[in-house]
């Protein structure tokens, strides 16, 4: 019997990561349902992407209704993560949900506290744990190669990246900008390789200097014109991150920024025995990973070849993120895996970001108890 989905939400991450993922796996699992608030999107994903007879609804509690679906895709803008996340757990459904886990740590709370009580599963779509770089990376530390990592950077810096369609620049629909859209993926990689999940305090600073002001023809976005306008997030944002057990993160994440690095999904790691380099995607450092050790009582910095070979879950090249990403989902629920995204771990990610934003608009520093 294969695994029934429903999808809610059939956007740019339904079509760029999901739709694909899953058709690559479907001897496994099957599309039942599709729900768009903008109903022919979804009649698009079913005729496409869904079984035979693919149901199609514009009211996800509509969908939470079919009784058959045992699996629950959440893909739409981040405000809306918490009220059908809680909604399908209500229901009795595994939930899959994109990054963030939500808009603010008080959804996040309320989404965890309805997985608790509802005994299925649940994870969020951090699909940079499963690159290759990061993968080998994450092993590294595990083995111990680093020490204890006591200084790390976590870097989300687009120089012009501002994500043009949907609803990215609108801030009650998103709860913020690159912070929470891309900064996230940079500090979960960065606390999962520390395996940290104790943060003391954080001290935030936002700017919004660039994304009201700039006139589309002086823009130089690669992915299109913004509407100045109506831009209502931050251009970068920057954070100090104390841990309980004293080490420090920093972060930076930017959509618009006039520096000449870009570095995204990318982290930095110091630790007692090694330092490591994990260079983030885009940019001409594509997915690299350096290290830096002493050998031969000389210090050296050496790029791991984390391709060839492979590494436990990558046995080549070919594999993508997002399909390992489907793997790992779905044999957790057929009991024969861990899930590498735990939601403690996605909880206390937007925990930190949340604080940021709080520091940032209070100019204090914010203390966890
Ligand atoms: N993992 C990644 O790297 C990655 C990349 C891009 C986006 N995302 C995340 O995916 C989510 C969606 O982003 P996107 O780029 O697909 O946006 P999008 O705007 O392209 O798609 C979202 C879709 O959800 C629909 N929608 C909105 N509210 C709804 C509701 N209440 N019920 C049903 N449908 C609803 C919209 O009509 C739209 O079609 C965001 O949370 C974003 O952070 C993750």
């Amino acid at each position: 019997m294969k695994h029934k989905v429903g999808i809610v939400g059939c956007g740019g991450i339904a079509h760029q990561k999901h739709l694909p993922a899953l058709s690559n796996a479907a001897e496994r699992v099957e599309i039942v349902a599709c729900c768009d608030i903008i109903v022919e999107r979804a009649q698009e994903v079913a005729e496409n992407f869904g079984a035979p007879g693919c149901k199609v609804f514009e009211d996800y509690r509509e969908l939470l209704k079919e009784g058959d679906i045992e699996i629950v895709y959440v893909l739409t803008p981040n405000v809306a993560h918490c009220p059908i996340t809680v909604a399908a757990f209500e229901a009795g459904k595994h939930v899959l949900c994109e990054k963030p886990m939500a808009a603010n740590v008080e959804d996040a709370q309320r989404m965890m506290d309805a997985w608790k009580k509802s005994g299925k599963l649940f994870t969020i779509g951090y699909q940079n744990r499963y690159r290759p770089d990061s993968q080998t990376l994450k092993r590294l530390c595990e083995e111990g190669e680093l020490g204890q990592i006591y200084y790390a950077q976590a870097h989300a810096l687009r120089r012009r990246g501002v994500p043009t369609w949907g609803v990215f620049t609108d801030k009650a629909q998103q709860g913020g900008g690159p912070l929470i859209d891309i900064g996230t993926h940079s500090l979960d990689l960065t606390l999962w390789f520390m395996d940290n999940y104790e943060p003391a305090a954080v001290t935030g600073v936002t700017f919004e200097k660039l994304g009201h002001s700039l006139r589309p023809e002086v823009q130089g976005n690669p992915m299109g014109t913004w509407n100045p306008d109506t831009f209502e997030v931050e251009d970068a944002a920057f954070a100090f991150v104390t841990m309980k057990d004293g080490s420090l993160i920093t972060i930076d994440a930017s959509w618009i920024i006039n520096s000449t690095e870009e570095r995204c999904a990318a982290s930095y790691l110091c630790g007692t025995i090694a330092g490591a380099e994990l260079t983030g995607v885009g940019g001409s450092n594509d997915k690299k990973l350096y290290l830096n050790k002493i050998m031969g009582g000389k210090q050296v910095k050496i790029e791991a070849d984390t391709e060839a070979g492979g590494v436990d879950l990558f046995p080549g090249r070919s594999v993508q993120a997002a399909d390992v990403e489907c793997k790992v989902w779905l044999d957790a629920i057929e009991g024969k895996g861990e899930l590498v995204v735990k939601p403690e771990q996605a909880f206390t990610v937007t925990k930190i970001l949340d604080a940021v934003y709080k520091s940032a608009q209070t100019g204090k520093q914010i203390v966890f108890e």
